[in-house]
């Protein structure tokens, strides 16, 4: 939540990030804002709305800097307006902050500062930190690191932070505790920011910072200290992040690009993992540790959103497959429980960024009661993948759009290897079934490849329910995931409420919502529940309900029942999430575009949650 973009050195510093916070945007975008040091001051510009809205506002100004801040929002304090749009400048306006995270005891320090006079003139926690530094320095006559040092041992919550100084123009200090912070290492400049996609075009050289350390770039040299004032030697990393991978190329969304890049994302998940010819299945960030899942009595999965309901496909496969039990968790709430763990259970943690602040926050509640923790995650070299014992990068690529696509098939594809390979270490999969599985696995991109296809019949089916006001999605068994995970997607992106469900459970409740109006998604593909969910399609369509069912290729008998019919390549009843929730995206894609909705950025949402 937030993306922050800071510049110092040679360059211009205005385009450089305004062109940062746009890569940015996907984690959020009330408003926008920079701080530039010119050679009239320090001077702050901010609006509500996007970058461009902020372009736009500050037309021909003059804006020539080599040293600047800028921010994109994703409101939690204050409501989303010019006022709360950070940057925010301290009482004397001789600094400015940029801020993502939030300062849980904001208001006790606030008080205090209002009591000694301090006014503030936004809602925010960002601007009650920025004032509580430069109050402790003005107390103790510090430096302002220090005294960024020292409100840091004082502040309580997340916050990945950068300052910029009105009285020292070759100084930018930035600390990082929770939320995400990269420093980018160029030829006498450094970028800072809240992933690395704003800054690959000048530099592959990347320093991740850690909780409780500050940077401090001071006439162009970079020291980073700890909490503690140790000067510490950052590890430099190279990061390989190509340009192209986080533009449009040629798509009109973000989120279409991401759908039919799944054949090219699941590839790459496999690539060097899985080779049928030989029979291998090779996990590597997992060697160490496969002995010990294979020996685990529980599993448990914590994640959030998309990523847990790839959790649920996983909790299908590895009971199936390795016969370990396997509880999947809200991260949320398994954190503010009492959770029975034991020492040798596994937890997996699933997260796309790898920054979700309740998954982080599940994983140390585990790790310090003895579990195993392993991380499947995206974002290379993000917090989640740096706080685990192993794991497995999924390798989908950086996915922009806000609603998450390729990174859930990543995510699947990763689960469902790690199943496996457990599966083999304790001798319960016969190298038959092995070499098959491997054989099939390897036949995935080009079967998704297969159902994108049918983008266009899938568009036309789109046309005809885009003004529906509600919709249902059922399926069992491994499809019932895909049924959660078609409808999350529908209401993030184009607002129509919609709600997933195991087939049998509709009648249980939701049969009661059918009528002519309601379109109903079966997931029906060819699998041991086959006929249940045809009889629960008859179901629905007894009551005239709309039925859009998603079927195994070659399928004569539900055509004959349901209204509109997509069809999918077949495959192991294992595999079958992998295909069948692309026709959901697409659907969910193109109803949303039809109600001239925002796909990439849906409104309230954030694709990083670094927030409780
Ligand atoms: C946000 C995003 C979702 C994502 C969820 C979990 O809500 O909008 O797309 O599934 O966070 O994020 P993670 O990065 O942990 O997978």
């Amino acid at each position: 939540m937030c993306g922050i973009v800071a510049y110092i050195g040679h360059r211009e510093a205005y385009p450089l990030i305004i062109k940062g916070l746009k890569r940015l945007e996907y984690r959020g975008y009330d408003s926008a804002g920079v701080a530039l040091l010119t050679d009239t001051g320090l001077n702050v510009y901010k609006k509500k709305g996007k970058v461009s809205d902020l372009e736009q506002s500050l037309g021909e100004e003059q804006l020539s800097s080599h040293i600047g801040i800028g921010h994109t929002r994703w409101a939690t304090h204050g409501e989303p307006n010019d006022r709360n749009a950070h940057p925010h400048y301290s009482h004397t306006q001789k600094l400015a902050i940029i801020h993502n995270g939030i300062i849980e005891n904001y208001g006790a320090i606030k008080l205090n500062l209002q009591n000694k006079g301090y006014a503030f003139h936004s809602d925010t926690d960002s601007e009650v930190f920025v004032n509580f530094i430069e109050d402790i320095q003005k107390e103790t006559y510090c430096s302002l690191e220090e005294a960024v040092r020292l409100a840091m041992q004082e502040v309580v919550g997340a916050y990945a932070i950068v300052l910029i100084n009105r009285e020292e123009p070759g100084t930018l200090i930035a600390a990082r505790k929770g939320s995400p912070l990269v420093i980018g290492v160029g030829e006498g400049e450094y970028f800072f920011a809240s992933d690395a996609t704003p800054i690959i075009e000048y530099t592959n050289e990347v320093i991740y910072l850690d909780d409780f350390q500050i940077a401090v770039v001071r006439e162009g040299e970079l020291t980073v200290k700890n909490i503690e004032n140790i000067v510490l030697s950052p590890y430099i990393q190279h990061i390989e992040l190509e340009l192209e991978a986080i533009e449009k190329g040629g798509y009109e969304h973000f989120m279409l690009k991401e759908i039919f890049e799944q054949p090219r994302s699941v590839k790459d998940c496999f690539r060097g993992r899985v080779n049928a010819d030989e029979g291998h299945l090779v996990l590597g960030g997992l060697r160490e540790y496969l002995d010990d899942i294979a020996k685990s009595q529980r599993i448990v999965i914590v994640a959030c959103g998309t990523s847990w309901h790839a959790g649920l496909v996983a909790e299908y496969v590895f009971e199936e497959l390795a016969r370990i039990p396997v509880e999947v968790e809200y991260a949320s709430e398994f954190r503010y429980r009492n959770p029975i763990i034991k020492e040798g259970d596994v937890v997996i943690a699933i997260s796309q960024s790898g920054e979700t602040m309740d998954t982080l926050a599940a994983i140390e509640l585990a790790k310090s009661k003895g579990a195993i923790i392993l991380g499947v995650c995206n974002a290379v070299g993000s917090s989640i993948p740096r706080t685990t014992h192993a794991g497995a990068y999924t390798h989908a690529g950086p996915e922009i759009g806000v609603a998450s696509t390729k990174a859930f098939t990543a995510q699947v594809s990763v689960l469902t290897l790690m199943a496996i390979a457990v599966a083999r270490r304790k001798g319960i999969l016969h190298e038959d079934t092995f070499r098959r599985f491997l054989f099939e696995l390897e036949r995935i991109p080009e079967k998704i490849e297969k159902v994108l296809k049918n983008a266009e019949k899938i568009k036309e089916i789109s046309a005809l329910f885009s003004e529906a006001r509600n919709f249902i999605y059922l399926g069992r068994g491994l499809n019932f995931p895909v049924a959660l995970e078609g409808a999350l997607k529908l209401k993030e992106i184009s607002y129509i409420h919609a709600e997933g469900y195991p087939a049998a459970e509709m009648k249980h409740g939701p049969i009661a919502l059918i009528d002519e109006d309601m379109p109903v998604v079966f997931i029906a593909t060819r699998d041991q529940s086959y006929e249940k969910i045809v009889s629960n399609i008859q179901e629905v369509k007894a009551r005239k309900g709309k039925v859009i069912a998603v079927v195994t290729e070659g399928d004569k008998l539900i055509p004959t029942m349901a209204d509109h019919v997509i069809e999918i390549p077949i495959t192991h009843e294992v595999l079958t999430p992998l295909l069948s929730v692309i026709p959901l995206q697409l659907l969910s894609y193109h109803i949303a575009v039809m109600r001239g909705c925002n796909v990439d950025q849906p409104r309230n949402l954030a694709k990083s949650v670094t927030v409780e």
